[in-house]
């Protein structure tokens, strides 16, 4: 699968509000992605095709040093092809080098996302009943902590 990922342009945002409508019962519109252009502590990375068209991405707001993964979606005919893949390992990598943690909410029966998040690392945290409507589902809460002393301490050899 042909893609590089890159920060979300105003170009995207049609191809992007297109999967949004395909994969949830209540969709970013098109101005509420236009909006995140604006917002200094928030990132939409693209994985984006050879023809500009977009494959999928995900989104990330952050307060001080925690990150939260708000929206992540890729295009039903280029699912299974490691494209969510790339994108959660580039929000993990900038996650390590910014943030104490990244954590999102996951519907409790979207076994496809709960598989992905915890190939990357991250790990149930939590339940919230009722989160979710149409339909009504729990939801799962997942977070990957980045143990920065650790890491530190292996780099320096220090224990
Ligand atoms: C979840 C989603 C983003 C995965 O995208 P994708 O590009 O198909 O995923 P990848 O091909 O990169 O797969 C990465 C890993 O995710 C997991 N995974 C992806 N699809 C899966 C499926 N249908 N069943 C089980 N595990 C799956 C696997 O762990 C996979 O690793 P593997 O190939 O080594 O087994 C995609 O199915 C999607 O857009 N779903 C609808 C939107 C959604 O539910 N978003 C999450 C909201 S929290």
């Amino acid at each position: 699968m042909n893609y590089h990922l890159t920060t979300m342009t105003a170009e995207h945002i049609p191809y992007i509000a297109a999967i949004e409508r395909v994969c949830f019962s209540h969709p970013w519109s098109e101005d509420m992605l236009r909006q995140e252009l604006w917002n200094d502590s928030a990132a939409v990375i693209v994985a984006e095709g050879e023809d500009g068209s977009v494959l999928g991405y995900a989104g990330v707001s952050t307060v001080l040093d925690e990150g939260y993964v708000n929206n992540v979606a890729v295009d039903p005919q280029f699912r299974r092809q490691g494209v969510a893949d790339g994108l959660i390992a580039a929000l993990a990598r900038f996650g390590r080098a910014k943030l104490a943690f990244l954590t999102l909410e996951v519907r409790a029966s979207n076994a496809p996302a709960i598989a992905l998040y915890r190939k990357h690392g991250f790990r149930e945290a939590g339940r919230r009943n009722n989160y979710y409507d149409d339909p009504r589902e729990d939801a799962i809460i997942m977070t990957l902590e980045f143990d920065h002393e650790t890491e530190a301490a292996e780099q320096t050899g220090i224990d």
